[in-house]
């Protein structure tokens, strides 16, 4: 029996997603929600739209790196797969004979790039971003801007957020068919971090990253953050 084997009378569990992986994944999930609260109802306080900002940024660094470095499921070339695979395990899913994955399936994998890519965009946006009179909130880069470039940047981050609300809406909808309709757990999975042992097309259990390479990424990610915006300024 291996470590990453836990067996109980249910059916023995698997790792599938380790600490540091869920912990950004519930991070964003808080930070992209706060940011939307924070513009709606947080106009008393413009620091905390600003600095949720800043968290959503460095997490997205953080992901990208530790999509380097991280655990086995973790890791970008462990559940992108070409255009095609992808296409095909779609198909398959459609007709109800698609593999199963440990981690990201290819489309679960696209997805992600998806959602990490628009939450990317609203973070560096909104550095060149401020409201249209210029007067209650500034992103950090806008003071050097031209009206029609802050104005550019401010249309950017109001689209960008519809693209992201649709894209989070079809990765709900996903993992809601995944669990209802394949009786595929997605959500408590990135909760506990495990899954039931199975036939998994891409590993058998996912080999956790480094606690040290995790607040190595945070701690470069920031730096790569603030650097950047103290150099641009
Ligand atoms: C309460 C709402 C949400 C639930 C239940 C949920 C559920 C999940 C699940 C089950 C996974 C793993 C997918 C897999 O097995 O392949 C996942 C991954 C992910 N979700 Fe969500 N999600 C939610 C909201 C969001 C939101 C608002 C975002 C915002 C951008 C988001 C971004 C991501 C990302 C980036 C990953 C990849 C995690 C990684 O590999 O690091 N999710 N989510
Ligand atoms: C450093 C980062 C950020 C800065 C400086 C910033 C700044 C701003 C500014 C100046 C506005 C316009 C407010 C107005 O017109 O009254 C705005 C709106 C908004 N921001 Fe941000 N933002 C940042 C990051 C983010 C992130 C990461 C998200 C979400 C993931 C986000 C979501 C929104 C939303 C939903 C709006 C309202 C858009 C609209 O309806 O026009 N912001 N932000």
């Amino acid at each position: 029996m291996t470590d990453a084997t836990v067996s109980s009378s249910a059916a023995p569990q698997v790792l599938a997603w380790d600490g540091p992986t869920r912990l950004f994944k519930w991070a964003l999930v808080a930070t992209v929600v706060s940011a939307w609260v924070s513009n709606k109802y947080g106009a008393g306080n413009v620091a905390w739209h600003v600095w949720n900002g800043y968290a959503v940024l460095v997490l997205v660094v953080f992901r990208l790196l530790w999509g380097l470095v991280g655990g086995s499921t973790a890791r970008f070339a462990g559940f992108l797969r070409a255009p095609l695979a992808t296409i095909r395990y779609g198909l398959d899913l459609l007709r109800g004979r698609e593999a199963h994955y440990l981690g990201h399936n290819p489309l679960g994998g696209w997805m992600v790039m998806v959602l990490l890519g628009l939450a990317a965009v609203m973070g560096l946006s909104g550095l060149f971003n401020a409201d249209t009179d210029r007067m209650i909130i500034e992103g950090p880069l806008s003071a050097k801007l031209s009206d029609a470039a802050v104005s550019l940047a401010h249309r950017i981050h109001h689209q960008a957020f519809d693209l992201l609300l649709i894209a989070i809406v079809l990765h709900l909808a996903a993992v809601a068919f995944h669990s209802v309709v394949k009786k595929e757990r997605l959500a408590p999975a990135m909760v506990t971090g495990r899954k039931p042992a199975r036939d998994y097309a891409d590993m058998a259990a996912a080999t956790p990253g480094s606690i040290g390479l995790a607040i190595g990424c945070l701690v470069a990610a920031g730096l790569i953050v603030w650097g950047g915006i103290w150099i641009a300024r």
